[in-house]
């Protein structure tokens, strides 16, 4: 799985940006110049009792994977793969709550390097968007032992230095993608943001774990992207599509949806397209 190729100088000095936070989260920090998914780093070391914190991150994944079963594509050393294991006990109830929170973590770290100007959200249940293009994705898978949740894999995915040009990458994820260095953001230190998202994580991932989704609701409403805005679903082949307007976020992490004849849903699982704003971003 491992295989030691070069890796950049800003991702070297991750380990001290980690260490200077103080957090639990990153260490140990293992730095990875390519990998099949610093997920599965993660999953394998989880089930052979790695310990809470520890953290992979890749210059480049050859088998990165996305939500809904899709690969997540990102040119070597461009941008920022990391997952990090999360050893918290819980019902797998709380496993959607959590999922929302990465993504509030990932979206402080990027509004951090993006500085004043640029505003990101994000977009239910977990992308970090700048208008209607992606700039970060968040892949939480778990660790279960019987009905408990065990663990968590929380694997994020930030376009750093990419500028997804046509030709360089599939022109469907060029239309859909942005980062950091498109978005003109002051910072694009790669060791400086894994440190802050990896804050982020540690301030909130156990509170969430251990009371819900509560204490983070507020900040993630303020975030919606998709609130006041007319949404499909798209679920299992075969599903029924639902339609309506996005009206927030519930405790549960479901995204609430009032539909055309007033009645409101709450979808817990799947995708969302916005309608008539074009397809969301990968
Ligand atoms: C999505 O938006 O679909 C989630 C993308 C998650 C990508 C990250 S990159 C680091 C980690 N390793 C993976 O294979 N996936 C996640």
């Amino acid at each position: 799985m491992l295989r030691p190729t070069a890796v950049l100088p800003d991702l070297a000095r991750a380990e001290a940006a980690i260490r200077a936070r103080g957090g639990a989260l990153g260490v140990p920090l293992h730095v990875l110049g390519e990998t099949t998914s610093t997920n599965d780093e993660a999953k394998l070391a989880a089930k052979r009792g790695a310990a809470h914190g520890a953290t992979w991150v890749a210059e480049s994944q050859r088998g990165g994977r996305g939500r809904q079963g899709r690969t997540w594509v990102s040119p070597r050393g461009e941008n920022l793969l990391f997952s990090v294991l999360a050893r918290v006990a819980c019902p797998p109830s709380r496993l959607p709550p959590l999922a929302l929170v990465a993504g509030l973590a990932a979206h402080a770290g990027v509004q951090k390097a993006l500085g004043e100007r640029v505003q990101a959200k994000i977009k239910w249940p977990n992308d970090v968007v700048v208008g209607d293009k992606k700039l970060a994705g968040v892949l939480v898978e778990s660790v279960l032992t019987g009905t408990r949740v065990e663990a968590l894999i929380i694997g994020i995915g930030i376009n750093v230095y990419s500028r997804f040009e046509a030709g360089d990458v599939p022109e469907e994820l060029a239309a859909r993608a942005t980062s950091l260095a498109l978005q003109g953001a002051p910072s694009l230190d790669r060791a400086e943001l894994l440190a802050d998202v990896l804050a982020a994580l540690d301030r909130d991932v156990e509170l969430v774990a251990a009371r819900g989704l509560g204490i983070v609701h507020g900040r993630l409403a303020a975030l919606d992207a998709l609130r006041g805005r007319r949404v499909t679903s798209e679920g299992a082949p075969g599903d029924r599509l639902q339609e309506g307007v996005a009206e927030g976020i519930d405790l549960e992490g479901r995204l609430v949806v009032r539909g055309d004849d007033g009645s409101v849903t709450r979808w817990s699982a799947g995708e969302v397209h916005l309608v008539g704003g074009g397809r969301l971003p990968q």
